[in-house]
């Protein structure tokens, strides 16, 4: 019988944490090792590690395995670049993959100097909360249990342990493997995350015994063997499958992106966002999306996008980094590069807004528009079927339809300057370099390859013939020969 380590419910016990990531992930039929695999945003162990750094513990023991050393780097890339931070992180090595009891086992020279609660968690199941973790502590400290797991009742216990109850007493879990068919029907499962007392935790993993179905050291037997020794078990049945779920394949790997989108949209929506069909936007946890903003079906915001309230986003948009400012319309079919939208401007719908571009206020850009390094100033506007790269537009300035600035030569890329008030013509060719200033007019079908100075008119047009009755002329002919 051990000794349990003292708590007090009033005063919380230290806290470590084991993450266990030594397993390869064969069935991801890739060459990274699992925990490294990818959801949108991050490696499936830097979730695991984000929630787990949320709950300050006292150090944190990740163990590795398959490719321990390129694991290892990764996770300190994590602290690195910000995305979480812990008192201590330490690592611990399992040398030959032989089941999650001996992984906890490789830990044990980590937690030595440990007296506490030690929480394992494994580094596959992104989707863990914060919120049930600090439960099942609490649960666990409450109850001044020795060992405290998660469970869950489910109507699919498929492959997972089943937790085995006397009465409401917890009193081992059984790897789906090794039950018998009366513990195959149990439809509560063990989650694997697990409270320990520390000075429980040695002795029961030094005593594990391999003979299984699988010739694995299992960590699920420290319930038998606490329960044996008449030490309280306790507990948490959660209800959300999706919290649980481990990734194993590449499919599960999408339902867990699923899952993640989900929780963010939830989120967006409870804030104050519209979304109109949550199941096609995607939405990445980079973007900033303002309450009041509404957005319609098939949408993605990628990168570092910002949304501010008012915006209307019609549907079938792709957006990446980019500031969109309030009021703004952004009609259906457009995609968006790097660019920055003022206030209230209306863009779409087919538009292709590139890296660089940058409307003022109210700027205008309709159908079949393309802009890359363009500034365009408040009100100016390029209503259809225009091509505006590297150039500057002025002040409620208007392009009109089919204008292109012939930026480039084949070899290098030249500046179109166009001043304020500025009226450009339909179907004008801008050949840059080329300056138009303030006030100035472009007649239609030009092709401009001057200076066009301020408030001037400039045009280039063959003149116009006129033959009267010559239609006619030829329609009679026709109808003569028929
Ligand atoms: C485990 C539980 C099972 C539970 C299920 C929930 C055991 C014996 N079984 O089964 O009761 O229902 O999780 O998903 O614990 N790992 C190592 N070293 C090893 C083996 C595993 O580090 O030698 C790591 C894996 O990388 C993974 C985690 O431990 O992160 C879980 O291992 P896995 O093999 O997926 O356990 P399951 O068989 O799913
Ligand atoms: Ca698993």
């Amino acid at each position: 019988m051990i000794t349990r380590t003292a708590q007090s419910p009033s005063s919380p016990s230290p806290l470590a944490i084991v993450v266990l990531a030594a397993g390869m992930g064969k069935r991801m039929l890739s060459d990274l090792p699992k925990a490294l695999a990818r959801t949108r945003e991050n490696t499936l162990i830097d979730h695991v590690l984000i929630t787990a750094s949320k709950l300050d513990p006292e150090r944190i023991v990740v163990v590795t395995g398959h490719m321990g050393d390129f694991v290892e780097e990764e996770v300190k890339l994590g602290v690195t670049n910000g995305s979480w931070s812990c008192k201590k992180l330490l690592f611990a090595r399992q040398a030959e993959q032989l089941g999650t009891g001996d992984a906890v086992k490789s830990a044990l020279p980590q937690l030595k100097d440990f007296v506490g609660t030690v929480l394992i968690l494994c580094g596959d199941m992104p989707l863990v909360r914060e919120e049930s973790l600090r439960t099942l502590i609490s649960l666990h400290q409450a109850e001044n249990a020795t060992v405290s797991l998660i469970s869950l009742v489910t109507s699919q216990p498929a492959a997972y342990g089943r937790i085995i109850r006397d009465g409401s007493r917890v009193t081992q879990i059984v790897e789906a493997r090794d039950c018998t068919p009366q513990q195959l029907s149990v439809n509560e499962i063990n989650a694997a995350i697990y409270a320990v007392d520390s000075a429980f935790l040695e002795p029961a993993l030094k005593e594990l015994k391999n003979e299984n179905a699988q010739k694995e050291y299992y960590l699920t037997d420290i319930v038998a063997k606490a329960s044996g020794e008449g030490q309280t078990i306790a507990a948490l049945v959660l209800h959300d499958e999706k919290e649980i779920q481990g990734v194993n394949t590449r499919y599960e790997l999408g339902l867990v992106n699923r899952s993640l989108m989900e929780r963010r949209i939830k989120r967006l929506m409870e804030e104050g966002v519209e979304i109109l069909d949550p199941a096609t936007v995607l939405i990445d946890e980079t973007c900033t999306v303002h309450p009041g903003a509404r957005i319609g079906p098939n949408v993605q915001l990628l990168g570092k996008t910002t949304i501010e309230a008012g915006v209307i986003i019609e549907g079938t948009a792709l957006i990446f980094n980019t500031h969109i400012k309030s009021r703004s319309h952004i009609k259906i079919g457009v995609r968006m590069e790097d660019a920055q939208v003022g206030e209230g401007c209306a863009v779409g719908p087919f538009a292709h807004i590139r890296p660089g571009s940058v409307l003022g206020e109210e700027v205008k850009i309709g159908n079949f528009v393309e802009t890359k390094k363009a500034v365009l100033s408040k009100g100016a506007k390029a209503s259809h079927l225009t091509y505006l790269g590297d150039c500057s537009v002025g002040e409620d300035s208007n392009i009109g339809a089919g204008t292109i600035t012939c930026n480039y030569d084949g070899y290098s890329k030249f500046e179109t300057k166009i001043g304020r008030d500025v009226f450009i013509g339909s179907n004008s060719a801008l050949v840059a370099p080329v300056t138009i200033d303030d006030g100035a007019t472009v007649g239609a079908g030009s092709t401009i390859t001057k200076n066009v100075e301020k408030d001037s008119l400039a045009f280039t047009r063959a003149p116009q013939l006129a033959k009267s009755g010559w239609s006619k002329n030829k329609r009679e002919k026709a109808a003569k020969k028929k």
